[in-house]
């Protein structure tokens, strides 16, 4: 198992009024599954992604990722274990503008080593992967929305993440680049056994993946194996 989340609950303070993300929250996934969680808007998806990076920290409940528990540990811990372990991919891409394709995964790579250590061979293996060679001197502005999801996408593997954790990565784009972009990650899953947790409202982003997870409310509805 490579996460499992007991009992986990978030509740959001604002001034005095409590607003419960999370009830309850009991999920397991194995080493190399391709997990896709769908539910309506507001139902806690993303409350859950950003506990299970360690962006943010449970009310109650647990988290154990790739052998830690992430609840029990302080906020210095919990972010150097993000580092470590969590390749996030986001709906807008977040990627440094004024750096190139190549210059945001240095970045990334140097953030992560925390001794500004960084590999040419590795980042020149990443963006052929994600058939990015020709575009590695091209900033964000100069590239398509694909292609900077792309570019997202191998900054999120770089590093080799234990787990990619993406929310909506395909909300900002056009059908043509979605299937792109997802086929990407389908690979990645299928040829790297690479794990991957995907929020997505996209029926065709749900389908590349191995397992649904249906959230309403702050609840798991629903965890079918498609496969079954
Ligand atoms: N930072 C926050 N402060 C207070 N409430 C929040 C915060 N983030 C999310 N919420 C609330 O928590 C609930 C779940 O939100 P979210 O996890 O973003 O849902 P989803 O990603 O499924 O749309 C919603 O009611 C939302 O308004
Ligand atoms: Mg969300």
């Amino acid at each position: 198992m490579i996460l499992q989340t007991k009992e986990l609950t978030k509740t959001y303070k604002i001034g005095k009024l409590d607003v419960p993300a999370l009830r309850g929250i009991n999920i397991d996934v194995e080493r190399g599954e391709f997990v896709a969680i769908m539910g309506p808007s507001g139902c806690g998806k993303s409350t859950l992604l950003h506990l299970l990076g360690g962006l943010l920290s449970p009310t109650t409940g647990s988290i154990h990722i790739d052998g830690e528990d992430l609840s029990k540990v302080t906020d210095a811990q919990r972010t150097d274990i993000r580092r470590r372990k969590i390749g996030f991919v986001f709906q807008r891409f977040n990627l440094f503008p004024t750096l190139t394709a190549d210059g945001n995964l240095k970045l990334a790579e140097k953030i992560h080593t925390g001794n500004g250590n960084h590999s040419a061979d590795r980042r020149r293996e990443v963006l052929g992967l994600l058939k990015l060679e020709d575009k590695m001197k091209h900033k964000p502005l100069e590239l398509s929305g694909g292609e900077q999801q792309r570019v997202a996408l191998a900054r999120a593997i770089i590093n080799s993440p234990a787990i990619i954790l993406a929310d909506e990565p395909t909300g900002n784009l056009d059908s043509e680049n979605s299937t792109i972009v997802l086929e990407m990650f389908k690979e990645l899953n299928a040829k790297y056994q690479q794990t991957i947790i995907m929020i997505t409202h996209n029926p065709e982003a749900a389908a590349v993946s191995s397992r649904v997870i249906r959230m309403r409310d702050g609840h798991v509805e629903d965890a079918q194996d498609r496969t079954e």
